[in-house]
């Protein structure tokens, strides 16, 4: 057990949101993405995400990058895993209250942090969109 593993169960994150952040999953910058948006929050953290997209408008893999706190690494991390195999139209309608209760909670003061993935993710999905023309 790490302490700061035992800080962030203590704070209300789940053992799940917890490895997400701990682990970095789907942390990181890709090469030539066929969709990428960069994005500042109200609290002033930022985001980046990058996605691949399949001919048929399935989202074949995703990353992100952030200036951010663990909320917005696990929830970052979790958008990625949920959206894989999704058409760019439902990976656009996830709310931020579906990726907190697929991370198992994270605390109630960091439901913006997930609103900052959500919100970077639809801007990588509206200029993707508006590059193909609508
Ligand atoms: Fe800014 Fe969490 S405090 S994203």
């Amino acid at each position: 057990m790490s302490l700061i593993r035992d800080l962030l169960k203590e704070s209300g994150y789940s053992d799940k949101a917890a490895e997400y952040y701990l682990n970095r999953v789907n942390v990181g910058e890709m090469s030539e993405p066929d969709a990428y948006a960069i994005y500042t929050g109200p609290c002033g953290d930022t985001m980046e995400f990058f996605l691949k997209v399949e001919e048929e408008g399935k989202i074949k893999d995703a990353s992100f990058q952030a200036i951010g706190c663990a909320g917005a690494f696990s929830s970052g991390s979790a958008l990625c895993d949920m959206i894989r195999g999704k058409t760019l139209e439902d990976a656009g309608r996830i709310e931020e209250e579906e990726i907190i209760e697929y991370l198992d909670g994270i605390p109630m003061q960091k439901v913006h942090c997930a609103c900052l993935a959500k919100r970077t993710l639809r801007k990588a999905i509206g200029q993707y969109k508006d590059k193909q023309g609508g």
